[in-house]
């Protein structure tokens, strides 16, 4: 209801890539030893809810965290940062910092005072092979936004295959086997 709302408010691509990554997130969640699967799908839908707000770039950052933990879900709000941080690192943020001072300041705290969890590096994997229609591989998707941001950090890269053998190592299966069967995408909508 939350995601539906929002994207009545700021109609995108968005909503649809965040459905893509609350399905891969309940597909690997459920497949990880100690992981709550229904956890990880909401996380996955609400992860980009900042969006609701209107079109901004590290702005949804700030918007998605203030909305989330305004309704007291303290949880999504972590994730609503987390997920576009797989360094930890304010400075790896691929788009503008379209965000004031204040919101700047928030961010940065929050990233300096947190210790990611499974749940943070699971939605920063969905993120990164989520496409807007689909599960995409991670590469084509890296691409994808190198090409719509004109960058993409070296230490985001890798973090996002590091990522990716984490969890594999996990699930004790590779990434494509287990998420076989969801929609998947060739290519970023153009
Ligand atoms: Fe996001």
């Amino acid at each position: 209801m939350l995601l539906q709302e929002a994207e009545r408010r700021n109609p995108g691509p968005w909503a649809g890539h965040s459905r893509v990554a609350a399905s891969c997130a309940e597909r690997i969640a459920d497949r990880c030893p100690g992981m709550d699967a229904d956890k990880a799908y909401v996380l996955g839908l609400l992860h980009d809810i900042g969006r609701r707000a209107g079109v901004r770039q590290l702005g949804h950052v700030a918007e998605g965290v203030a909305y989330m933990k305004a309704l007291g879900y303290d949880e999504a709000a972590r994730v609503c940062l987390s997920h576009s941080f797989n360094t930890q690192s304010v400075k790896e943020y691929v788009g503008k910092a379209d965000v004031t001072k204040e919101e700047m300041a928030a961010i940065r705290e929050g990233l300096d005072s947190m210790a990611y969890d499974d749940y943070d590096r699971l939605i920063q994997l969905c993120d990164a092979i989520a496409g807007t229609e689909g599960v995409m591989d991670m590469r084509a998707r890296m691409e994808d936004v190198r090409r719509r941001y004109g960058r993409y950090p070296k230490a985001k890269w890798e973090a996002n295959l590091r990522l990716q053998g984490y969890f594999e190592e996990k699930m004790g299966m590779g990434l494509q086997e287990a998420l076989q069967g969801l929609q998947t995408q060739d290519q970023a909508a153009p």
